[in-house]
């Protein structure tokens, strides 16, 4: 990384421990919009482990100190500065009381305490405490804390905070308090508290050893009726955890607010988790069924963080990926056994589809640019950058990796493990692979290369039959291919890559495995290779036929496989192949390399022509009865432009939309008859239902009308859209519909059709945000055409009055969509998508620099890019860099640019 060229950049070689302790903290909050004062009495103590300081440094930031006493004496020797404060000369342990003043109203980041449609909320993750009071903001210190809250009882009517409510009542003047204290030891970045006008959805369950549980879902009242779904997630995630990892909930009371104005996704406060409205709020007539998939996932992620974040936490933030990477493997898993169970192997592959696609199309590009990282990064410069696809999705593949080599029950003894070596402590990355490898009885030294080594690993693959002998050989080889700078310099060596691979016969069935070595075959017709070395051949014996290999299984491992299928060994393994996940792989490698070609064809102005045989894979597909609409769908969908313009030597989004359309249209008006049968027979006609199985039919119908949009003549298309739109009564169909009418309208430049729906759509939910929020995306990523580009339209948006920069949902509805969601528009060559997106980044910058470093981010490949375009964009970039204010935006315009 370009550390020399950026200042103050953090090294996780640098970590030493701190030298005090804070065992408790006593807050008191006087919650003022514009002048909150906050008294903070802490216990500190020197560090007997680390090396003696005279002086505390405490970290603060836009704070106004006032005073400071060690124990209960006014102390004359502290010093405020910009990055907090210095008491020198301390006793070995005291009482330190410290007040300070912040400005909620005026606080725009959202990090810290801030008020979100009059009500206060705060964001402490990474190094937001520091911003409401002084203090060792760092995830290794860990306090209890008791907090009382002071507030207009008419303004303020609920004052929420971590933990227990000890005691609540009235003080003089309307005001009124509360007192809450959180019985486990934490660090400040999960304090929270809330106070506003709020209602509750409430519940009481259970949990496993039959004590009884208080949950609450905290919304604005006119949102109580979109809290039933996050409340059933709760308590489904409060089983699930107990079941599957002996994991009970720890507090007497578990609380989840939703909050309009939020930098993420969620938060996972102890006991009091902040949501983004986003993730909480749902019914069946304002959020999708994508929707409500990820309030489920997000309730979980939260939920299960209180073991693996809180109960166990992080040492320091380059360990992020131990709670990050584990909770979302925890929550994948989580969501894969509501589908599916642990046996409905169908069912939740659809979920590892999905969350696959995921990773390849936006971790694999991250590891392919400057921000390439490992999994638990060298340095930053500064963190929030680093919430990022490597530390959450990659580090995930990583956990599942565990769980791949040791089985379910071998992860389970792991993390059992894990919790009594840990609980109630700070600790690392190598900590979690030590308690897996101990439980099960295995040195995984050489795994830790998958924490170290960054750049998305590359296994190529050859394999040879000798009839004769019936030997089968498969040797593998691992690399890195070319490397992104940043990911190389990394790379020390071959990783442990658990390898599942399955042999298919001639008939499509599986082959029994037996390697060469063993006695009989094994009972499994997937066998996970340990492949450990630059180069390995494994050698399967009794093959009785030339086996067609099936790769990589399940997606066993988070790299890239090579291997040399042509067509029709793809066509039959998406026919034929056991392992569903693979099924789908065979269909996206065969669109791929299909699609590959014709945007090289498009680039160089060549006449597109498609085969038949893959009209033919496609067909049959479509029209396979025995499987699942929803596999269907994930099959039918071809791979997005972004992660095919990431595939060419020269990224060109335009060929790549040229392409990708010329197919869609073929696929359309090739097999028009089975896509008007598919939207016929999979409606869902009467109450709305959530269940996966409805879910799947939608997503399969709104395919289908989705390509019947393509058609040469889509009046038909228009038709059922229109009807869909009207007849709706769920905001999966009605928001199909719609984008099925903006895209049927693009080649015309429009339509009435389209025009109506648009101004329907937001009379209808003028008063739904998150909904609204669509009805700007939709726009965003419309397909727009030469007559009618994009940007025009966004640019008119921009000043609509329900647009709000400030509003981080919104920006992203628009600017975000526009500028990351839609390639072909957003990289017009005459350079105005790049001048948008610098006005946007600057902006942002002044106002949020959490939410601009995001959007900064879209245009960090740039030097993959056609040569025009890179141009473009390196002239966007140096705008930037040469105006923005923040440490967040800087480090990223920086690296790309190095
Ligand atoms: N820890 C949160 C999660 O993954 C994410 C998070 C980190 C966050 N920093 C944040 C959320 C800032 C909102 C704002 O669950
Ligand atoms: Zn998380």
């Amino acid at each position: 990384m370009a550390d020399t060229a950026t200042p103050n950049v953090i090294r996780r070689a640098d970590y030493a421990p701190p030298a005090f302790l804070i065992d408790t903290v006593a807050l008191e909050f006087d919650l003022v919009p514009e002048r909150t004062v906050v008294r903070n009495t802490m216990r500190v103590r020197r560090n007997p482990d680390a090396s003696h300081a005279s002086n505390l440094e405490l970290m603060g930031e836009q704070l106004e100190f006032v005073s400071a006493t060690i124990d209960g004496a006014p102390f004359d020797n502290a010093h405020a500065h910009e990055h907090g404060l210095t008491l020198s000369n301390v006793p070995d342990h005291f009482e330190l009381t410290i007040t300070s003043i912040c400005n909620p109203a005026e606080n725009t980041t959202l990090s810290g305490l801030y008020v979100s449609g009059g009500n206060f909320f705060t964001q402490c993750e990474a190094e937001g405490f520091r911003r409401i009071t002084y203090f060792l903001d760092r995830p290794d210190v860990m306090a209890t804390f008791t907090v009382t809250l002071r507030a207009s009882k008419a303004d303020y009517p609920v004052l929420l905070s971590n933990g227990n409510l000890l005691e609540e009542g009235d003080l003089p003047d309307g005001r009124h308090f509360a007192r809450w204290e959180d019985p486990f030891r934490k660090p400040s970045y999960l304090f929270a508290l809330v106070a506003g006008k709020l209602v509750a959805l409430e519940e009481r369950v259970k949990s496993g050893s039959g004590k009884e549980k208080l949950l609450q879902v905290w919304v604005e009242p006119h949102d109580l009726d979109k809290t039933r779904h996050a409340m059933d997630s709760l308590i489904n995630s409060i089983r699930w955890d107990e079941a599957r990892f002996g994991l009970e909930l720890d507090l007497d009371r578990f609380m989840i607010v939703a909050v309009s104005d939020f930098n993420m996704g969620a938060m996972e406060n102890k006991g009091l988790n902040i949501f983004n409205t986003k993730y909480v709020l749902a019914n069946p007539e304002t959020a999708t069924d994508t929707d409500f998939a990820n309030i489920e996932a997000v309730v979980g992620h939260e939920y299960f963080h209180n073991w693996t974040g809180n109960r166990v936490t992080c040492r320091d933030w380059f360990q992020l990926s131990l709670k990050e990477g584990l909770t979302v493997f925890r929550d994948q898993e989580f969501s894969a056994d509501m589908a599916g169970g642990a046996t409905d192997e169908a069912a939740r592959a659809t979920k590892r589809i999905e969350d696959v696609r995921v990773l390849r199309q936006m971790q694999f590009a991250e590891d392919a640019g400057p921000m390439a990282h490992p999994v638990r990064p060298e340095s930053y410069v500064e963190i929030n950058n680093f919430y990022t696809m490597t530390v959450y999705e990659k580090g995930s593949e990583v956990v599942r990796m565990y769980q791949t080599l040791f089985g379910r029950d071998g992860f389970r003894k792991g993390m059992d493990l894990y919790f009594k070596r840990h609980d109630g402590q700070a600790v690392t990355c190598d900590d979690f692979r030590h308690a897996l490898a101990d439980a099960n009885g295995r040195d995984l030294a050489q795994f830790e290369r998958w924490y170290s080594q960054a750049g998305t690993p590359r296994v190529s693959v050859r394999t040879r039959y000798d009839a004769a002998q019936q030997r089968y050989s498969v040797t593998l080889a691992q690399g890195y291919g070319d490397a992104a700078p940043a990911a190389r310099e990394t790379q020390k060596g071959p990783l442990l890559i658990p390898f599942a691979i399955g042999l298919i016969g001639k008939d499509g069935s599986d082959l029994s495995l037996q390697l060469e070595g063993e006695t009989r075959a094994s009972d499994s017709t997937t066998r996970v290779l340990d492949f450990t070395q630059t180069e390995q051949t494994f050698t399967f014996v009794n093959v009785a036929q030339e086996p067609l290999p099936s790769l990589l299984r399940n997606f066993s491992a988070p790299v890239i496989v090579e291997y040399d299928y042509s067509a029709d060994q793809l066509a039959f393994l998406l026919a034929h192949d056991s392992d569903p996940f693979n099924r789908w792989e065979a269909g996206q490698r065969l669109a791929t390399r299909e699609l590959l070609t014709l945007a090289g064809r498009a680039a160089t102005g060549v006449p597109l022509q498609l085969d038949d045989s893959v009209v033919a894979a496609f067909a049959r597909v479509l029209t396979d009865e025995t499987l699942s609409p929803s596999f269907r769908e994930l099959a039918l969908m071809l791979p997005s432009e972004a992660y095919l313009a990431e595939q060419m030597a020269e990224s060109n989004p335009a060929a790549v939309h040229a392409a990708r359309q010329f197919v869609r249209k073929r696929l359309a008006n090739a097999l028009r008859k089975d896509w008007l049968a598919v939207y016929e027979k999979h409606r869902t006609p009467g109450a709305y239902e959530a269940t996966p199985e409805a879910s799947g039919h939608r997503a399969l119908k709104n395919l289908a009308l989705s390509y019947l949009a393509e058609l040469d003549d889509p009046a038909e298309a228009v038709r059922l859209a229109s009807a869909q739109y009207d007849a709706a009564n769920n905001m999966t169909d009605r928001s199909a519909a719609l984008s099925a009418l903006l895209n049927a309208a693009a080649a015309n430049g429009g339509s009435i059709e389209a025009q109506q729906a648009l101004d329907d759509f937001y009379r209808r939910f003028e008063k739904e945000p998150l909904v609204i929020d669509k009805w700007f995306a939709l726009q965003a990523t419309q397909r727009g055409s030469a007559q009618r580009p994009v940007i025009e339209i966004v640019r008119k948006l921009m000043a609509h009055p329900a647009f709000n920069l400030k509003n981080p949902n919104r920006a992203r509805s628009l600017i975000f969509s526009f500028c990351a969601a839609n390639p072909a528009q957003f990289h017009a060559e005459d350079g105005s998508g790049y001048a948008f997106w610098a006005d946007q980044v600057i902006a942002l910058d002044a106002i949020n620099p959490q939410v601009a470093a995001r959007l900064a981010r879209s245009l960090e490949l740039w030097r993959r890019f056609t040569p025009t375009l890179r141009d473009g964009m390196r002239a966007a970039l140096e705008k930037v860099a040469s105006q923005v204010k923040s440490r967040d935006v800087r480090e990223i315009v920086e690296k790309a640019l190095a």
